[in-house]
Parts: structure tokens; C-alpha cells; sequence
């Protein structure tokens, strides 16, 4: 044994995490890590501070230190790159060293300390190979892509919107005996801005009705419970105080909007084990409808909210197809997951963390394989010879076990934000803003799995009406991942879980 343990301390010794490569009690880590502080002494820059029974070797992570505790007998020199190796693997996962970004990472940083020692012997590994050996992504990247759906999420309840303003506006208008593509109405009721839609008063109320559901993901720092505590016995804050009690919402309104959402979903119909299984599909296909390359990335994540039932393991099928490509998560047992599609842990006495999100299986799958796309689109414009093209755009669902729902075909409006449309299946709406033209199609299924829009759109360059990208969603999946069943891993005993399953289009287009 040599290196004893790997932590990340606060300056007072306090351990934020630590993972040990020898069996040790928990009360003698933390004796050891609460006594590191006081042997450092402040501005000088030594590395290492020895006791009677071992050494601390130390760098400061801005407010917090990276700690490696050897024995006395350990090889300095070799400690002092590891640490070094540990320090840029922390900043590399949690890019700010604070407290809470560490905690967020836990189990990633975990996992890449693993990397790095094996029972207390260094591993012949570089910062690239930790990282491509857990490749997890960065919380930050987790909290753009919930962003990310939120704003899909707006963007599609507005479009909603704006097609019924707009069917209305086209009764109006024949009422009136005007042509009902006539411009005039995105101008007319400040429709136009479409950024403005996020600012409008829509979205105000949730954000107010329940302070108390979103004050409670900071209540667990005790300043904040004891703001609340304030707050509820009705005294009235002091200035300072009133601005502590807002910062948190200043300060993060996304990621509290974000776990607002998350509180409510999981109010409603999450059990103590949820699994989100999510695949994107992008397509890139050329003019003449030819497949150039698909590709389809999924990932299963895992979260528990009860450590109770963290004791367990995931029955999944997938389909039986070689081309698709699996990966697990470094803590997740290989064989269990190759013999017997079973997710479970490596070292099955251990639970999985709680309130975290798990990505614990990933997939991919890339194919020039024209069978395997959902949905082709052939989209044909031919010059008219007046300065406009005849467009003729048609869809097929190539996947009929697939059902897509909110499908909507972008075409662009190249020369001017109109379009005359002559024929068409399902609904259309003229974008002006974004000069284009949206087909939209509630659901295709095999039952109803082709369509066809004809228009005449303004541009004299056949060209220009590219590239045509499609946006959709489905509760079914192409690499069809379930779950079968979640259990005990002790005992067998089923345990209740729930589960969403979604798969969505991104960057699928043609042209
Ligand atoms: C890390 O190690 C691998 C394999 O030994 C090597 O290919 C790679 O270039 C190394 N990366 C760096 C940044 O040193
Ligand atoms: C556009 O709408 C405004 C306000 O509703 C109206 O005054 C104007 O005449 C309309 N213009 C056209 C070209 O219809
Ligand atoms: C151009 O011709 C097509 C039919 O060939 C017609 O539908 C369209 O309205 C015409 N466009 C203009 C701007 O005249
Ligand atoms: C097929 O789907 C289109 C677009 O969603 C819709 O307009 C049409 O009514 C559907 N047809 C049937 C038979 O469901
Ligand atoms: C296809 O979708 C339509 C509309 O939602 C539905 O009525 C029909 O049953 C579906 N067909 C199949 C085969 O699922």
C-alpha cells in the first residue's frame, strides 16, 4: 500500500470527497484530513507535510486543496505527479473548484480516481485516458441540454399558438374577402418578435406561484434554513438579509426553473427509481433524397431518489443488432451487462449514489443504411419561369414501427417570407421571422405513414430551398432499449420504478 487515500478538503479540513485504497474507518480519514490544515503553514509552498505515520501531499485547488495521503515509505516524487494527475482530473470534470460542483461530480471524480490508483498503486494513465475511460459529461453540458429542452418545450407550445392565432386570422380574413397569405398579420399583433415570447407574462406565474417548492433545492445549506425560518415567522428581513434571501434566484433562475420542473414531474408520477432512456437521431441526406450518414445516440440514466432502494439491478433489452455499439459506466459490472443485459454494480456490496443522475449505459449507432432511417423526405423544386419554383415535398415514414409525433418540415423561403400552397396534408404555417415554411404533422404511424405538400414559393435557384430540416418526437425508440424489470440485487424482490422513453430528431436534414 502506498497511496492511502485521495481527497478534496476545504480549508479547514473538512472533506468534500474522499476515496480511500485501503480499508480505513471513516472517523480516522477524516482525523487525518481535519488535522492536515493545521500542519500546512500559510505562504509557503511546500507540497508535502509528514506525521509520525504518514504524508500529506497537497496542491490548492482554488479555495479547497487536492490531498494525497502515503505512507512515509511512499515514492515522493512519483505522489507529487499523481497528485498532479489527480488536481487537473478535477478541474477537467468540475471546471470551478468549489464545494458544490464537487459534490455535483462525485461520482464522476470517483470513478476517475479509480482510474488513476488501483489499490493504492498508480495506473499507467494520462489525463486523456482517464477522461475517455469515464467520458462523462460535464454538468454544465447536463444543465444547457435541460435548457435546451425547456426552450424546444416553449418554442413548440408557441407554435401552437401561433397556429391557432393564425387559423383564426384566417377566418377573419375570409370573412373579410382578403387572401388569407397576405401578410400583414405576424406585423399586426407584435407577433413578429419571437424571442419576446420567453420575456411575456406566460411564463412569469410558474416562477411565482410556488417559492417554497424552489427555495427548498438550497434549503439544505443552513443560512437558507434559517432564511426561511425567518421568512415563515414573519420578521421582517433586514436589507442584507432580503438580498441573501433573493441571490439564489438572481443567481441561477435557469437551474432553479430547470429543478422546478424536475421537483414537479417527480412530485407526480416518479417512483423512488426513475429511468429516462433518450436517443437523438440525426440524419444528414443530400438534394436527391440519398442517405450520406445517420447516426443514433442514446443514453439510460439512472436516478434515485431513496438510498433505500439503491441496492439494485436493471434487466434492458435492446435489439439484437451488432452494428449498435453499448458502453457502461466504469462502475457498472462489464459481464453482467455482455452475458445477460443486466445493469448492475461492479462491486455488488456497494449501492448505487442517490440524487444523482446516472448515465449508467450509452449506445450509438451510425449507419449509411437507407432502410434504417425513420423518415425520408424528398423535397423537388422546379423553376416556374416567373421568378417562382414549384415545390413538391413528400415524406415517408421508412421505419413503420415507429410512431412520430410533432413533425414539423422546415422549408426555406429564400427570395420572400411567402409561399402560395396549393396542395397539402396536414397543417402549414409561413414563418415570416425565420423565412420559412413549416409543414406540420400532428402524428405518422403506418397507418398513415406518407404525405405530400405542393407550393409555389418565390426564388429563382432551385438550390436555395435547402436545407430542408425536420423536427419530430417519438415514445419509441431505434435501438429499442427498455427496461424489463428492476430488482434487489440481494434479494430479487421486484422494486417499483418508473420510466420515460423519448427519442428526438437533431440536426436531421436535407440538402
Ligand atoms: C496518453 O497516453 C496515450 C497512450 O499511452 C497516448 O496515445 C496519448 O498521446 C497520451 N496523451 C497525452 C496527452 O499525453
Ligand atoms: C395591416 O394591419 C393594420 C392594423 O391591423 C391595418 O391598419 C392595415 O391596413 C393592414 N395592412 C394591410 C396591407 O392589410
Ligand atoms: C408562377 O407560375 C406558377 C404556375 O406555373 C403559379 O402557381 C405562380 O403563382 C406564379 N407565380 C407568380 C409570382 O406569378
Ligand atoms: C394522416 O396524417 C395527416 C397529417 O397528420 C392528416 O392530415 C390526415 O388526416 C391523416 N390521415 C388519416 C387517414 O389519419
Ligand atoms: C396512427 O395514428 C392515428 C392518429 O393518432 C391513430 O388513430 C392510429 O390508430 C395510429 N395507427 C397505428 C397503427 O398505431
Amino acid at each position: 500500500m502506498v497511496v492511502l487515500a485521495a481527497a478534496v478538503v476545504t480549508k479547514s479540513g473538512k472533506a468534500v470527497i474522499s476515496r480511500q485504497f485501503h480499508e480505513m474507518q471513516r472517523s480516522r480519514i477524516e482525523g487525518l484530513l481535519a488535522s492536515f490544515p493545521k500542519l500546512t503553514s500559510t505562504g509557503q509552498q511546500h507540497t508535502t507535510v509528514e506525521t509520525e505515520h504518514v504524508r500529506f501531499v497537497y496542491q490548492p485547488l482554488d479555495e479547497l486543496f487536492m490531498v494525497l495521503i502515503t505512507n512515509r515509505q511512499s515514492n515522493i516524487l512519483q505522489d507529487i505527479e499523481s497528485l498532479h494527475l489527480f488536481a487537473r482530473v478535477v478541474t477537467d470534470i468540475c471546471r470551478s473548484c468549489d464545494e458544490t460542483s464537487i459534490l455535483r461530480s462525485a461520482f464522476e471524480l470517483l470513478c476517475a480516481f479509480d482510474e488513476i490508483i488501483s489499490v493504492g498503486y498508480r495506473e499507467n494513465v494520462n489525463l486523456s485516458q482517464v477522461k475517455s475511460s469515464i467520458e462523462m459529461e460535464s454538468h454544465e453540458e447536463r444543465i444547457q441540454e435541460i435548457i435546451a429542452k425547456n426552450k424546444e418545450q416553449e418554442a413548440k407550445e408557441e407554435l401552437k399558438r401561433r397556429a391557432k392565432q393564425f387559423e383564426m386570422q384566417r377566418k377573419e380574413a375570409q370573412k373579410r374577402g382578403q387572401g388569407f397569405m397576405q401578410g400583414n398579420f405576424s406585423s399586426n399583433n407584435g407577433m413578429g418578435s419571437y424571442g419576446g415570447y420567453s420575456a411575456s407574462s406566460d411564463s412569469l406565474p410558474s416562477m411565482r406561484e410556488s417559492p417554497s417548492s424552489y427555495s427548498r433545492p438550497s434549503s439544505s445549506t443552513p443560512s437558507a434554513a434559517s432564511k426561511a425560518k425567518g421568512m415563515q415567522l414573519g420578521r421582517k428581513p433586514k436589507a442584507a438579509n432580503l438580498f441573501e434571501a433573493i441571490k439564489p434566484d438572481v443567481e441561477e433562475p435557469l437551474l432553479n426553473t430547470a429543478s422546478l420542473h424536475g421537483h414537479k414531474t417527480a412530485a407526480s408520477n416518479q417512483e423512488s427509481v426513475h429511468i429516462d432512456i433518450e436517443e437523438r437521431v440525426s440524419v444528414t441526406a443530400n438534394k436527391d433524397g440519398g442517405l450520406e450518414q445517420m447516426e443514433v445516440r442514446g443514453v439510460l440514466t439512472l436516478k434515485i431518489a431513496d438510498p433505500a432502494s439503491a441496492r439494485i439491478k436493471l434487466a434492458l433489452k435492446a435489439d439484437d443488432d451488432a452494428s449498435i455499439q453499448f458502453k457502461t459506466h466504469p462502475n457498472v459490472d462489464k459481464n453482467a451487462w455482455k452475458d445477460q443485459q443486466i445493469v448492475q454494480m461492479r462491486d455488488l456490496s456497494r449501492p448505487f449514489p442517490a440524487n444523482q443522475n446516472l448515465e449508467v449505459v450509452r449506445w450509438k449507432l451510425s449507419t449509411r443504411d437507407e432502410t434504417a432511417v425513420p423518415l425520408t423526405i424528398t423535397c423537388w423544386p422546379s423553376p416556374a419561369g416567373n421568378g417562382s419554383c414549384d415545390v413538391n415535398v413528400e415524406y415517408e415514414l421508412e421505419n413503420e414501427e415507429l410512431e412520430l409525433q410533432d413533425v414539423v418540415i422546415s422549408i426555406p423561403l429564400p427570395a420572400e417570407p411567402t409561399a402560395d400552397v396549393s396542395q397539402n396534408d396536414g397543417s402549414y404555417y409561413v414563418d415570416r421571422a425565420r423565412r420559412v415554411l413549416e409543414w406540420q404533422l400532428p402524428v405518422i404511424n403506418s397507418s398513415n405513414k406518407s404525405g405530400s405538400l405542393e407550393c409555389s414559393i418565390p426564388g429563382n435557384d432551385a438550390d436555395s430551398f435547402f436545407p430542408v430540416t425536420v423536427s419530430f418526437a417519438s415514445e419509441k425508440l431505434i435501438c429499442g432499449v427498455d427496461v424489463l424489470s428492476v430488482s434487489n440485487a440481494e434479494n430479487n424482490a421486484d422494486t417499483a420504478y418508473s420510466k420515460n422513453i423519448i427519442m428526438t430528431a437533431e440536426d436531421y436534414f436535407v440538402g
